[in-house]
């Protein structure tokens, strides 16, 4: 069976001392524990040393993610993150292939896999991210842009364990608006992302994967979520910046 999972992606935002602090208040809201329920946090690059701090010193019962890596080992890339440097402060997921990165940074499917590839190599789990624009939602074509993107995305990877990879469905129409998608909306997708990777990496595989609804995901909402059959938690963006509507998302899973 697979563990569900809630994972916060702060964005750009909380400083060093306010990601601290929110890491704080998030092992004092979740110190009875998670569950069954894996929780990840991933905070900005620059606070990823502060919260692995604070998850060391309070025992907290949540694992350290980063927003981005750079597929070299090392070298003259001004500006980016190597794997072995997550590694080295904590890291044990990473969120690749975000819409915000897609959009805003051109990253395309071919770097999304090139980043999994490189993330798994350090036993970092990536959470993929995957989802359509408005366009191709009104158009009706989305389970086909969708499926397109998994298969580029997975490429060629090995996944013997398949709790250590991780896919995130985030409607980029839903992102960040208050607008989100139905349950059913996502579980058509979601249950259409299964098939595609029981296609590519056997059934078994790809029951073991979580497959995540990102998009407006909070407290109110996330439970109706949870009761589809191939969604399997959540990536949340402005309810994770919150240790109360955070945990209590977590809650909501357990
Ligand atoms: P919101 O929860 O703010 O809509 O953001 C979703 C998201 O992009 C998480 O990666």
């Amino acid at each position: 069976m697979r563990n569900r999972m809630i994972a916060g992606n702060w964005k750009m935002n909380k400083t060093y001392t306010e990601g601290v602090q929110l890491a704080q208040d998030l092992a004092e809201a979740l110190s009875d524990g998670t569950g069954n329920v894996d929780v990840v946090v991933c905070p900005p690059t620059v606070d990823l040393k502060g919260v692995s701090t604070v998850i060391d010193q309070q025992s907290a019962p949540f694992a350290l993610g980063a927003q981005n890596v750079y597929w070299e080992e090392s070298g003259a890339y001004t500006g980016e993150t190597a794997p072995n440097m997550l590694e080295a402060v904590g890291a044990t997921y990473c969120i690749i292939g975000h819409s915000e990165r897609r959009d805003y940074f051109h990253e395309t499917d071919e770097d999304v896999n090139k980043k999994a590839k490189t993330l798994m190599s350090h036993n970092i789990v990536p959470i993929s991210c995957c989802g359509e624009p408005l366009e191709i939602r009104e158009a009706g074509t989305h389970v086909a842009y969708v499926v397109d993107q998994i298969k580029k995305d997975t490429e060629g990877l090995e996944i013997s364990d398949p709790a250590k990879y991780v896919v995130a469905y985030e409607p980029i129409w839903a992102i960040g608006t208050g607008k989100t998608a139905t349950a059913d909306d996502a579980q058509e997708v979601c249950g259409a992302i299964r098939a595609t990777l029981a296609e590519i990496f056997g059934q078994e595989t790809a029951d073991g994967i979580r497959i995540l609804y990102g998009g407006s995901a909070k407290p109110e909402n996330v439970a109706g979520f949870l009761e589809k059959e191939d969604v399997d938690g959540a990536l949340v963006g402005g309810a994770s910046l919150k240790a109360d509507s955070f945990s209590a998302m977590v809650k909501a899973a357990m």
